[in-house]
């Protein structure tokens, strides 16, 4: 039947047109106009304006801008958290566009704005005042009226097609922030209640069911794509306790949160977070007296120790409601101690090669164990150093490109870690500076003034905030023990 069909006259799309829906193509032209600003950004930031480099990057930003404005009018480039969206619709980041995206966002972010809007016309003459401006203006001090400023600037260098505005400061963010903050945390607990229950089934012999654990996966899955901030904040909860189902749930938020950092997709994020909560499900069939043991393990406790990768295996097996059979869950638990030199344990007999998700929550395993306070471990070890032991000594056995992701997750200082400014302010680290190259310039809370005074709720400064002579504002003189200044990291993230 051919009625139905269009006249004549329509061009049929070709196969090229058809797959490329109108969303994907504004995800692709919006990250290349994003892609070309950090190019002219980072060109007029190394050469003069008559720089051919400059000139030829100017040309590009142009042509990108005025072939997506060709389709959609107007441009509207706005920051939200971690995210940058494009009329409407999210650009999605991958490790190729990570170090220019979050270049861009941090450079839009230091001038006060939380939107561009570009309109048809724009000229090439005004997108290079409007870059050299951002120039200008991200390396100046904050000051509530930079904006104000930097509009006004704008204005004079006569940019009439383009207009900034303000990250909307407003109530109903910060609600959603603190609505987001309240998801994470019942995210977490529910994690943590429900690890509890199937390993305490195992450990009593009762066959246990995965069916709540896997939803409990889902939604951390679910929470890192969407805020990775608020739960990846909650780690820094590390109940003594509770250290087994607590360390499970944060190797298991680690694990996916640097996943995503490695490019991969939803479904294999489920599998990683389920396969990591599981790691150290063969503990369960280690008796308390040993897993519980103060001071050194005889030879015997330790060998009943270092068999729990391969218990671990057989544990899966007697889970209930995995679907199938969860073959990478059972390779991660067997595989996490291996190290990639094949150095720990179990001992392999042939040459192997760990396999990708082993590697990455063998990382995550190996931060938050370090990280812990347990029962033989009473100081633990201040984050910064972990995060540089395992990226520089290769006894560790750690892969560098996962622990590089797991760096740019955390930043050189993690979340959580006690610092000490050189205005003698005592702060925790709040977030990882969104820009990749200030990874040593965290976000941080300031709980402790000079004088000594704790603060419950005390600003959050941008270490990469300079003053009007280029110098930095606050520096990181030393990472402290928090516990010295009477302050406990997670009163600060839950
Ligand atoms: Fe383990
Ligand atoms: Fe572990």
């Amino acid at each position: 039947m051919t009625g139905g069909r269009p006249s004549q006259s329509t061009k049929r799309p070709t196969m090229a047109e058809t797959l490329q829906s109108p969303e994907r193509l504004l995800r692709q032209g919006g990250r290349d106009v994003i892609i070309a600003l950090y190019t002219a950004l980072r060109s007029l930031k190394l050469y003069p304006v008559e720089n051919t480099q400059v000139q030829r990057s100017l040309d590009d930003l142009t042509s990108t801008a005025a072939a997506l404005l060709a389709s959609e009018q107007e441009l509207e480039i706005r920051l939200a958290g971690d995210f940058v969206f494009v009329n409407s619709t999210r650009l999605r980041l991958g490790l190729d566009n990570y170090a220019s995206f979050s270049h861009v966002l941090g450079t839009l972010r230091q001038c006060g704005i939380g939107t561009v809007r570009v309109g048809e016309h724009m000229e090439r003459r005004e997108w290079q005042v409007f870059v050299s401006q951002l120039l200008v203006f991200s390396h100046r001090a904050a000051d509530p009226n930079k904006l104000a400023e930097l509009q006004q600037k704008l204005a004079q260098g006569g940019v009439g097609h383009l207009t900034v505005e303000a990250a909307s400061e407003s109530e109903d963010e910060s609600e959603d922030q603190e609505k987001s903050k309240e998801v994470a945390k019942r995210t977490y607990e529910r994690s943590v209640s429900v690890t509890k229950e199937v390993i305490n089934s195992v450990r009593m012999g009762r066959s246990a069911s995965v069916k709540k654990v896997k939803r409990a996966v889902q939604s951390i899955v679910d929470q890192v794509l969407s805020n990775e901030v608020s739960l990846v904040g909650l780690t820094t909860i590390r109940d003594y306790d509770e250290y087994t189902f607590t360390h499970s749930v944060n190797v298991c938020i680690f694990s996916v949160a640097m996943g995503r950092r490695l490019g991969l997709t939803k479904l294999q994020l489920y599998d990683l977070g389920m396969a990591a909560l599981f790691h150290d499900v063969g503990k369960s069939r280690v008796p308390m007296e040993v897993l519980g043991k103060e001071g050194a393990l005889t030879e015997d406790e330790w060998r009943i120790m270092q068999a729990h990768p391969w218990l671990g295996v057989l544990t899966l097996f007697g889970l209930r409601g995995y679907g199938e059979i969860p073959y990478r869950g059972m390779i991660v638990a067997y595989e996490h101690h291996m190290k990639i030199d094949l150095t720990g344990y179990p001992k392999s007999i042939r040459p192997r090669q760990m396999s990708v998700y082993s590697k990455i929550v063998a990382c995550a395993d190996g931060f938050d164990a370090a990280t812990s306070r347990r029962v033989y471990q009473t100081t633990p070890i201040q984050p910064d150093q972990v995060l540089r032991e395992m990226w520089e000594n290769p006894r560790r056995g750690q892969d560098r490109v996962i622990v590089k992701a797991l760096i740019n997750l955390l930043g050189i200082y993690p979340v959580g870690t006690c610092v000490i400014l050189d205005t003698y302010d005592v702060g925790l680290v709040h977030a990882a500076n969104p820009d990749p190259e200030q990874l040593h310039r965290p976000l941080v809370r300031i709980v402790s003034t000079p004088e000594g005074g704790t603060l419950q709720q005390g600003p959050v400064v941008d270490l990469a905030t300079t003053r009007s002579d280029g110098t930095f504002e606050r520096t990181i003189i030393k990472v402290t023990d928090p516990a010295k200044y009477g302050i406990n990291p997670s009163d600060y993230f839950v």
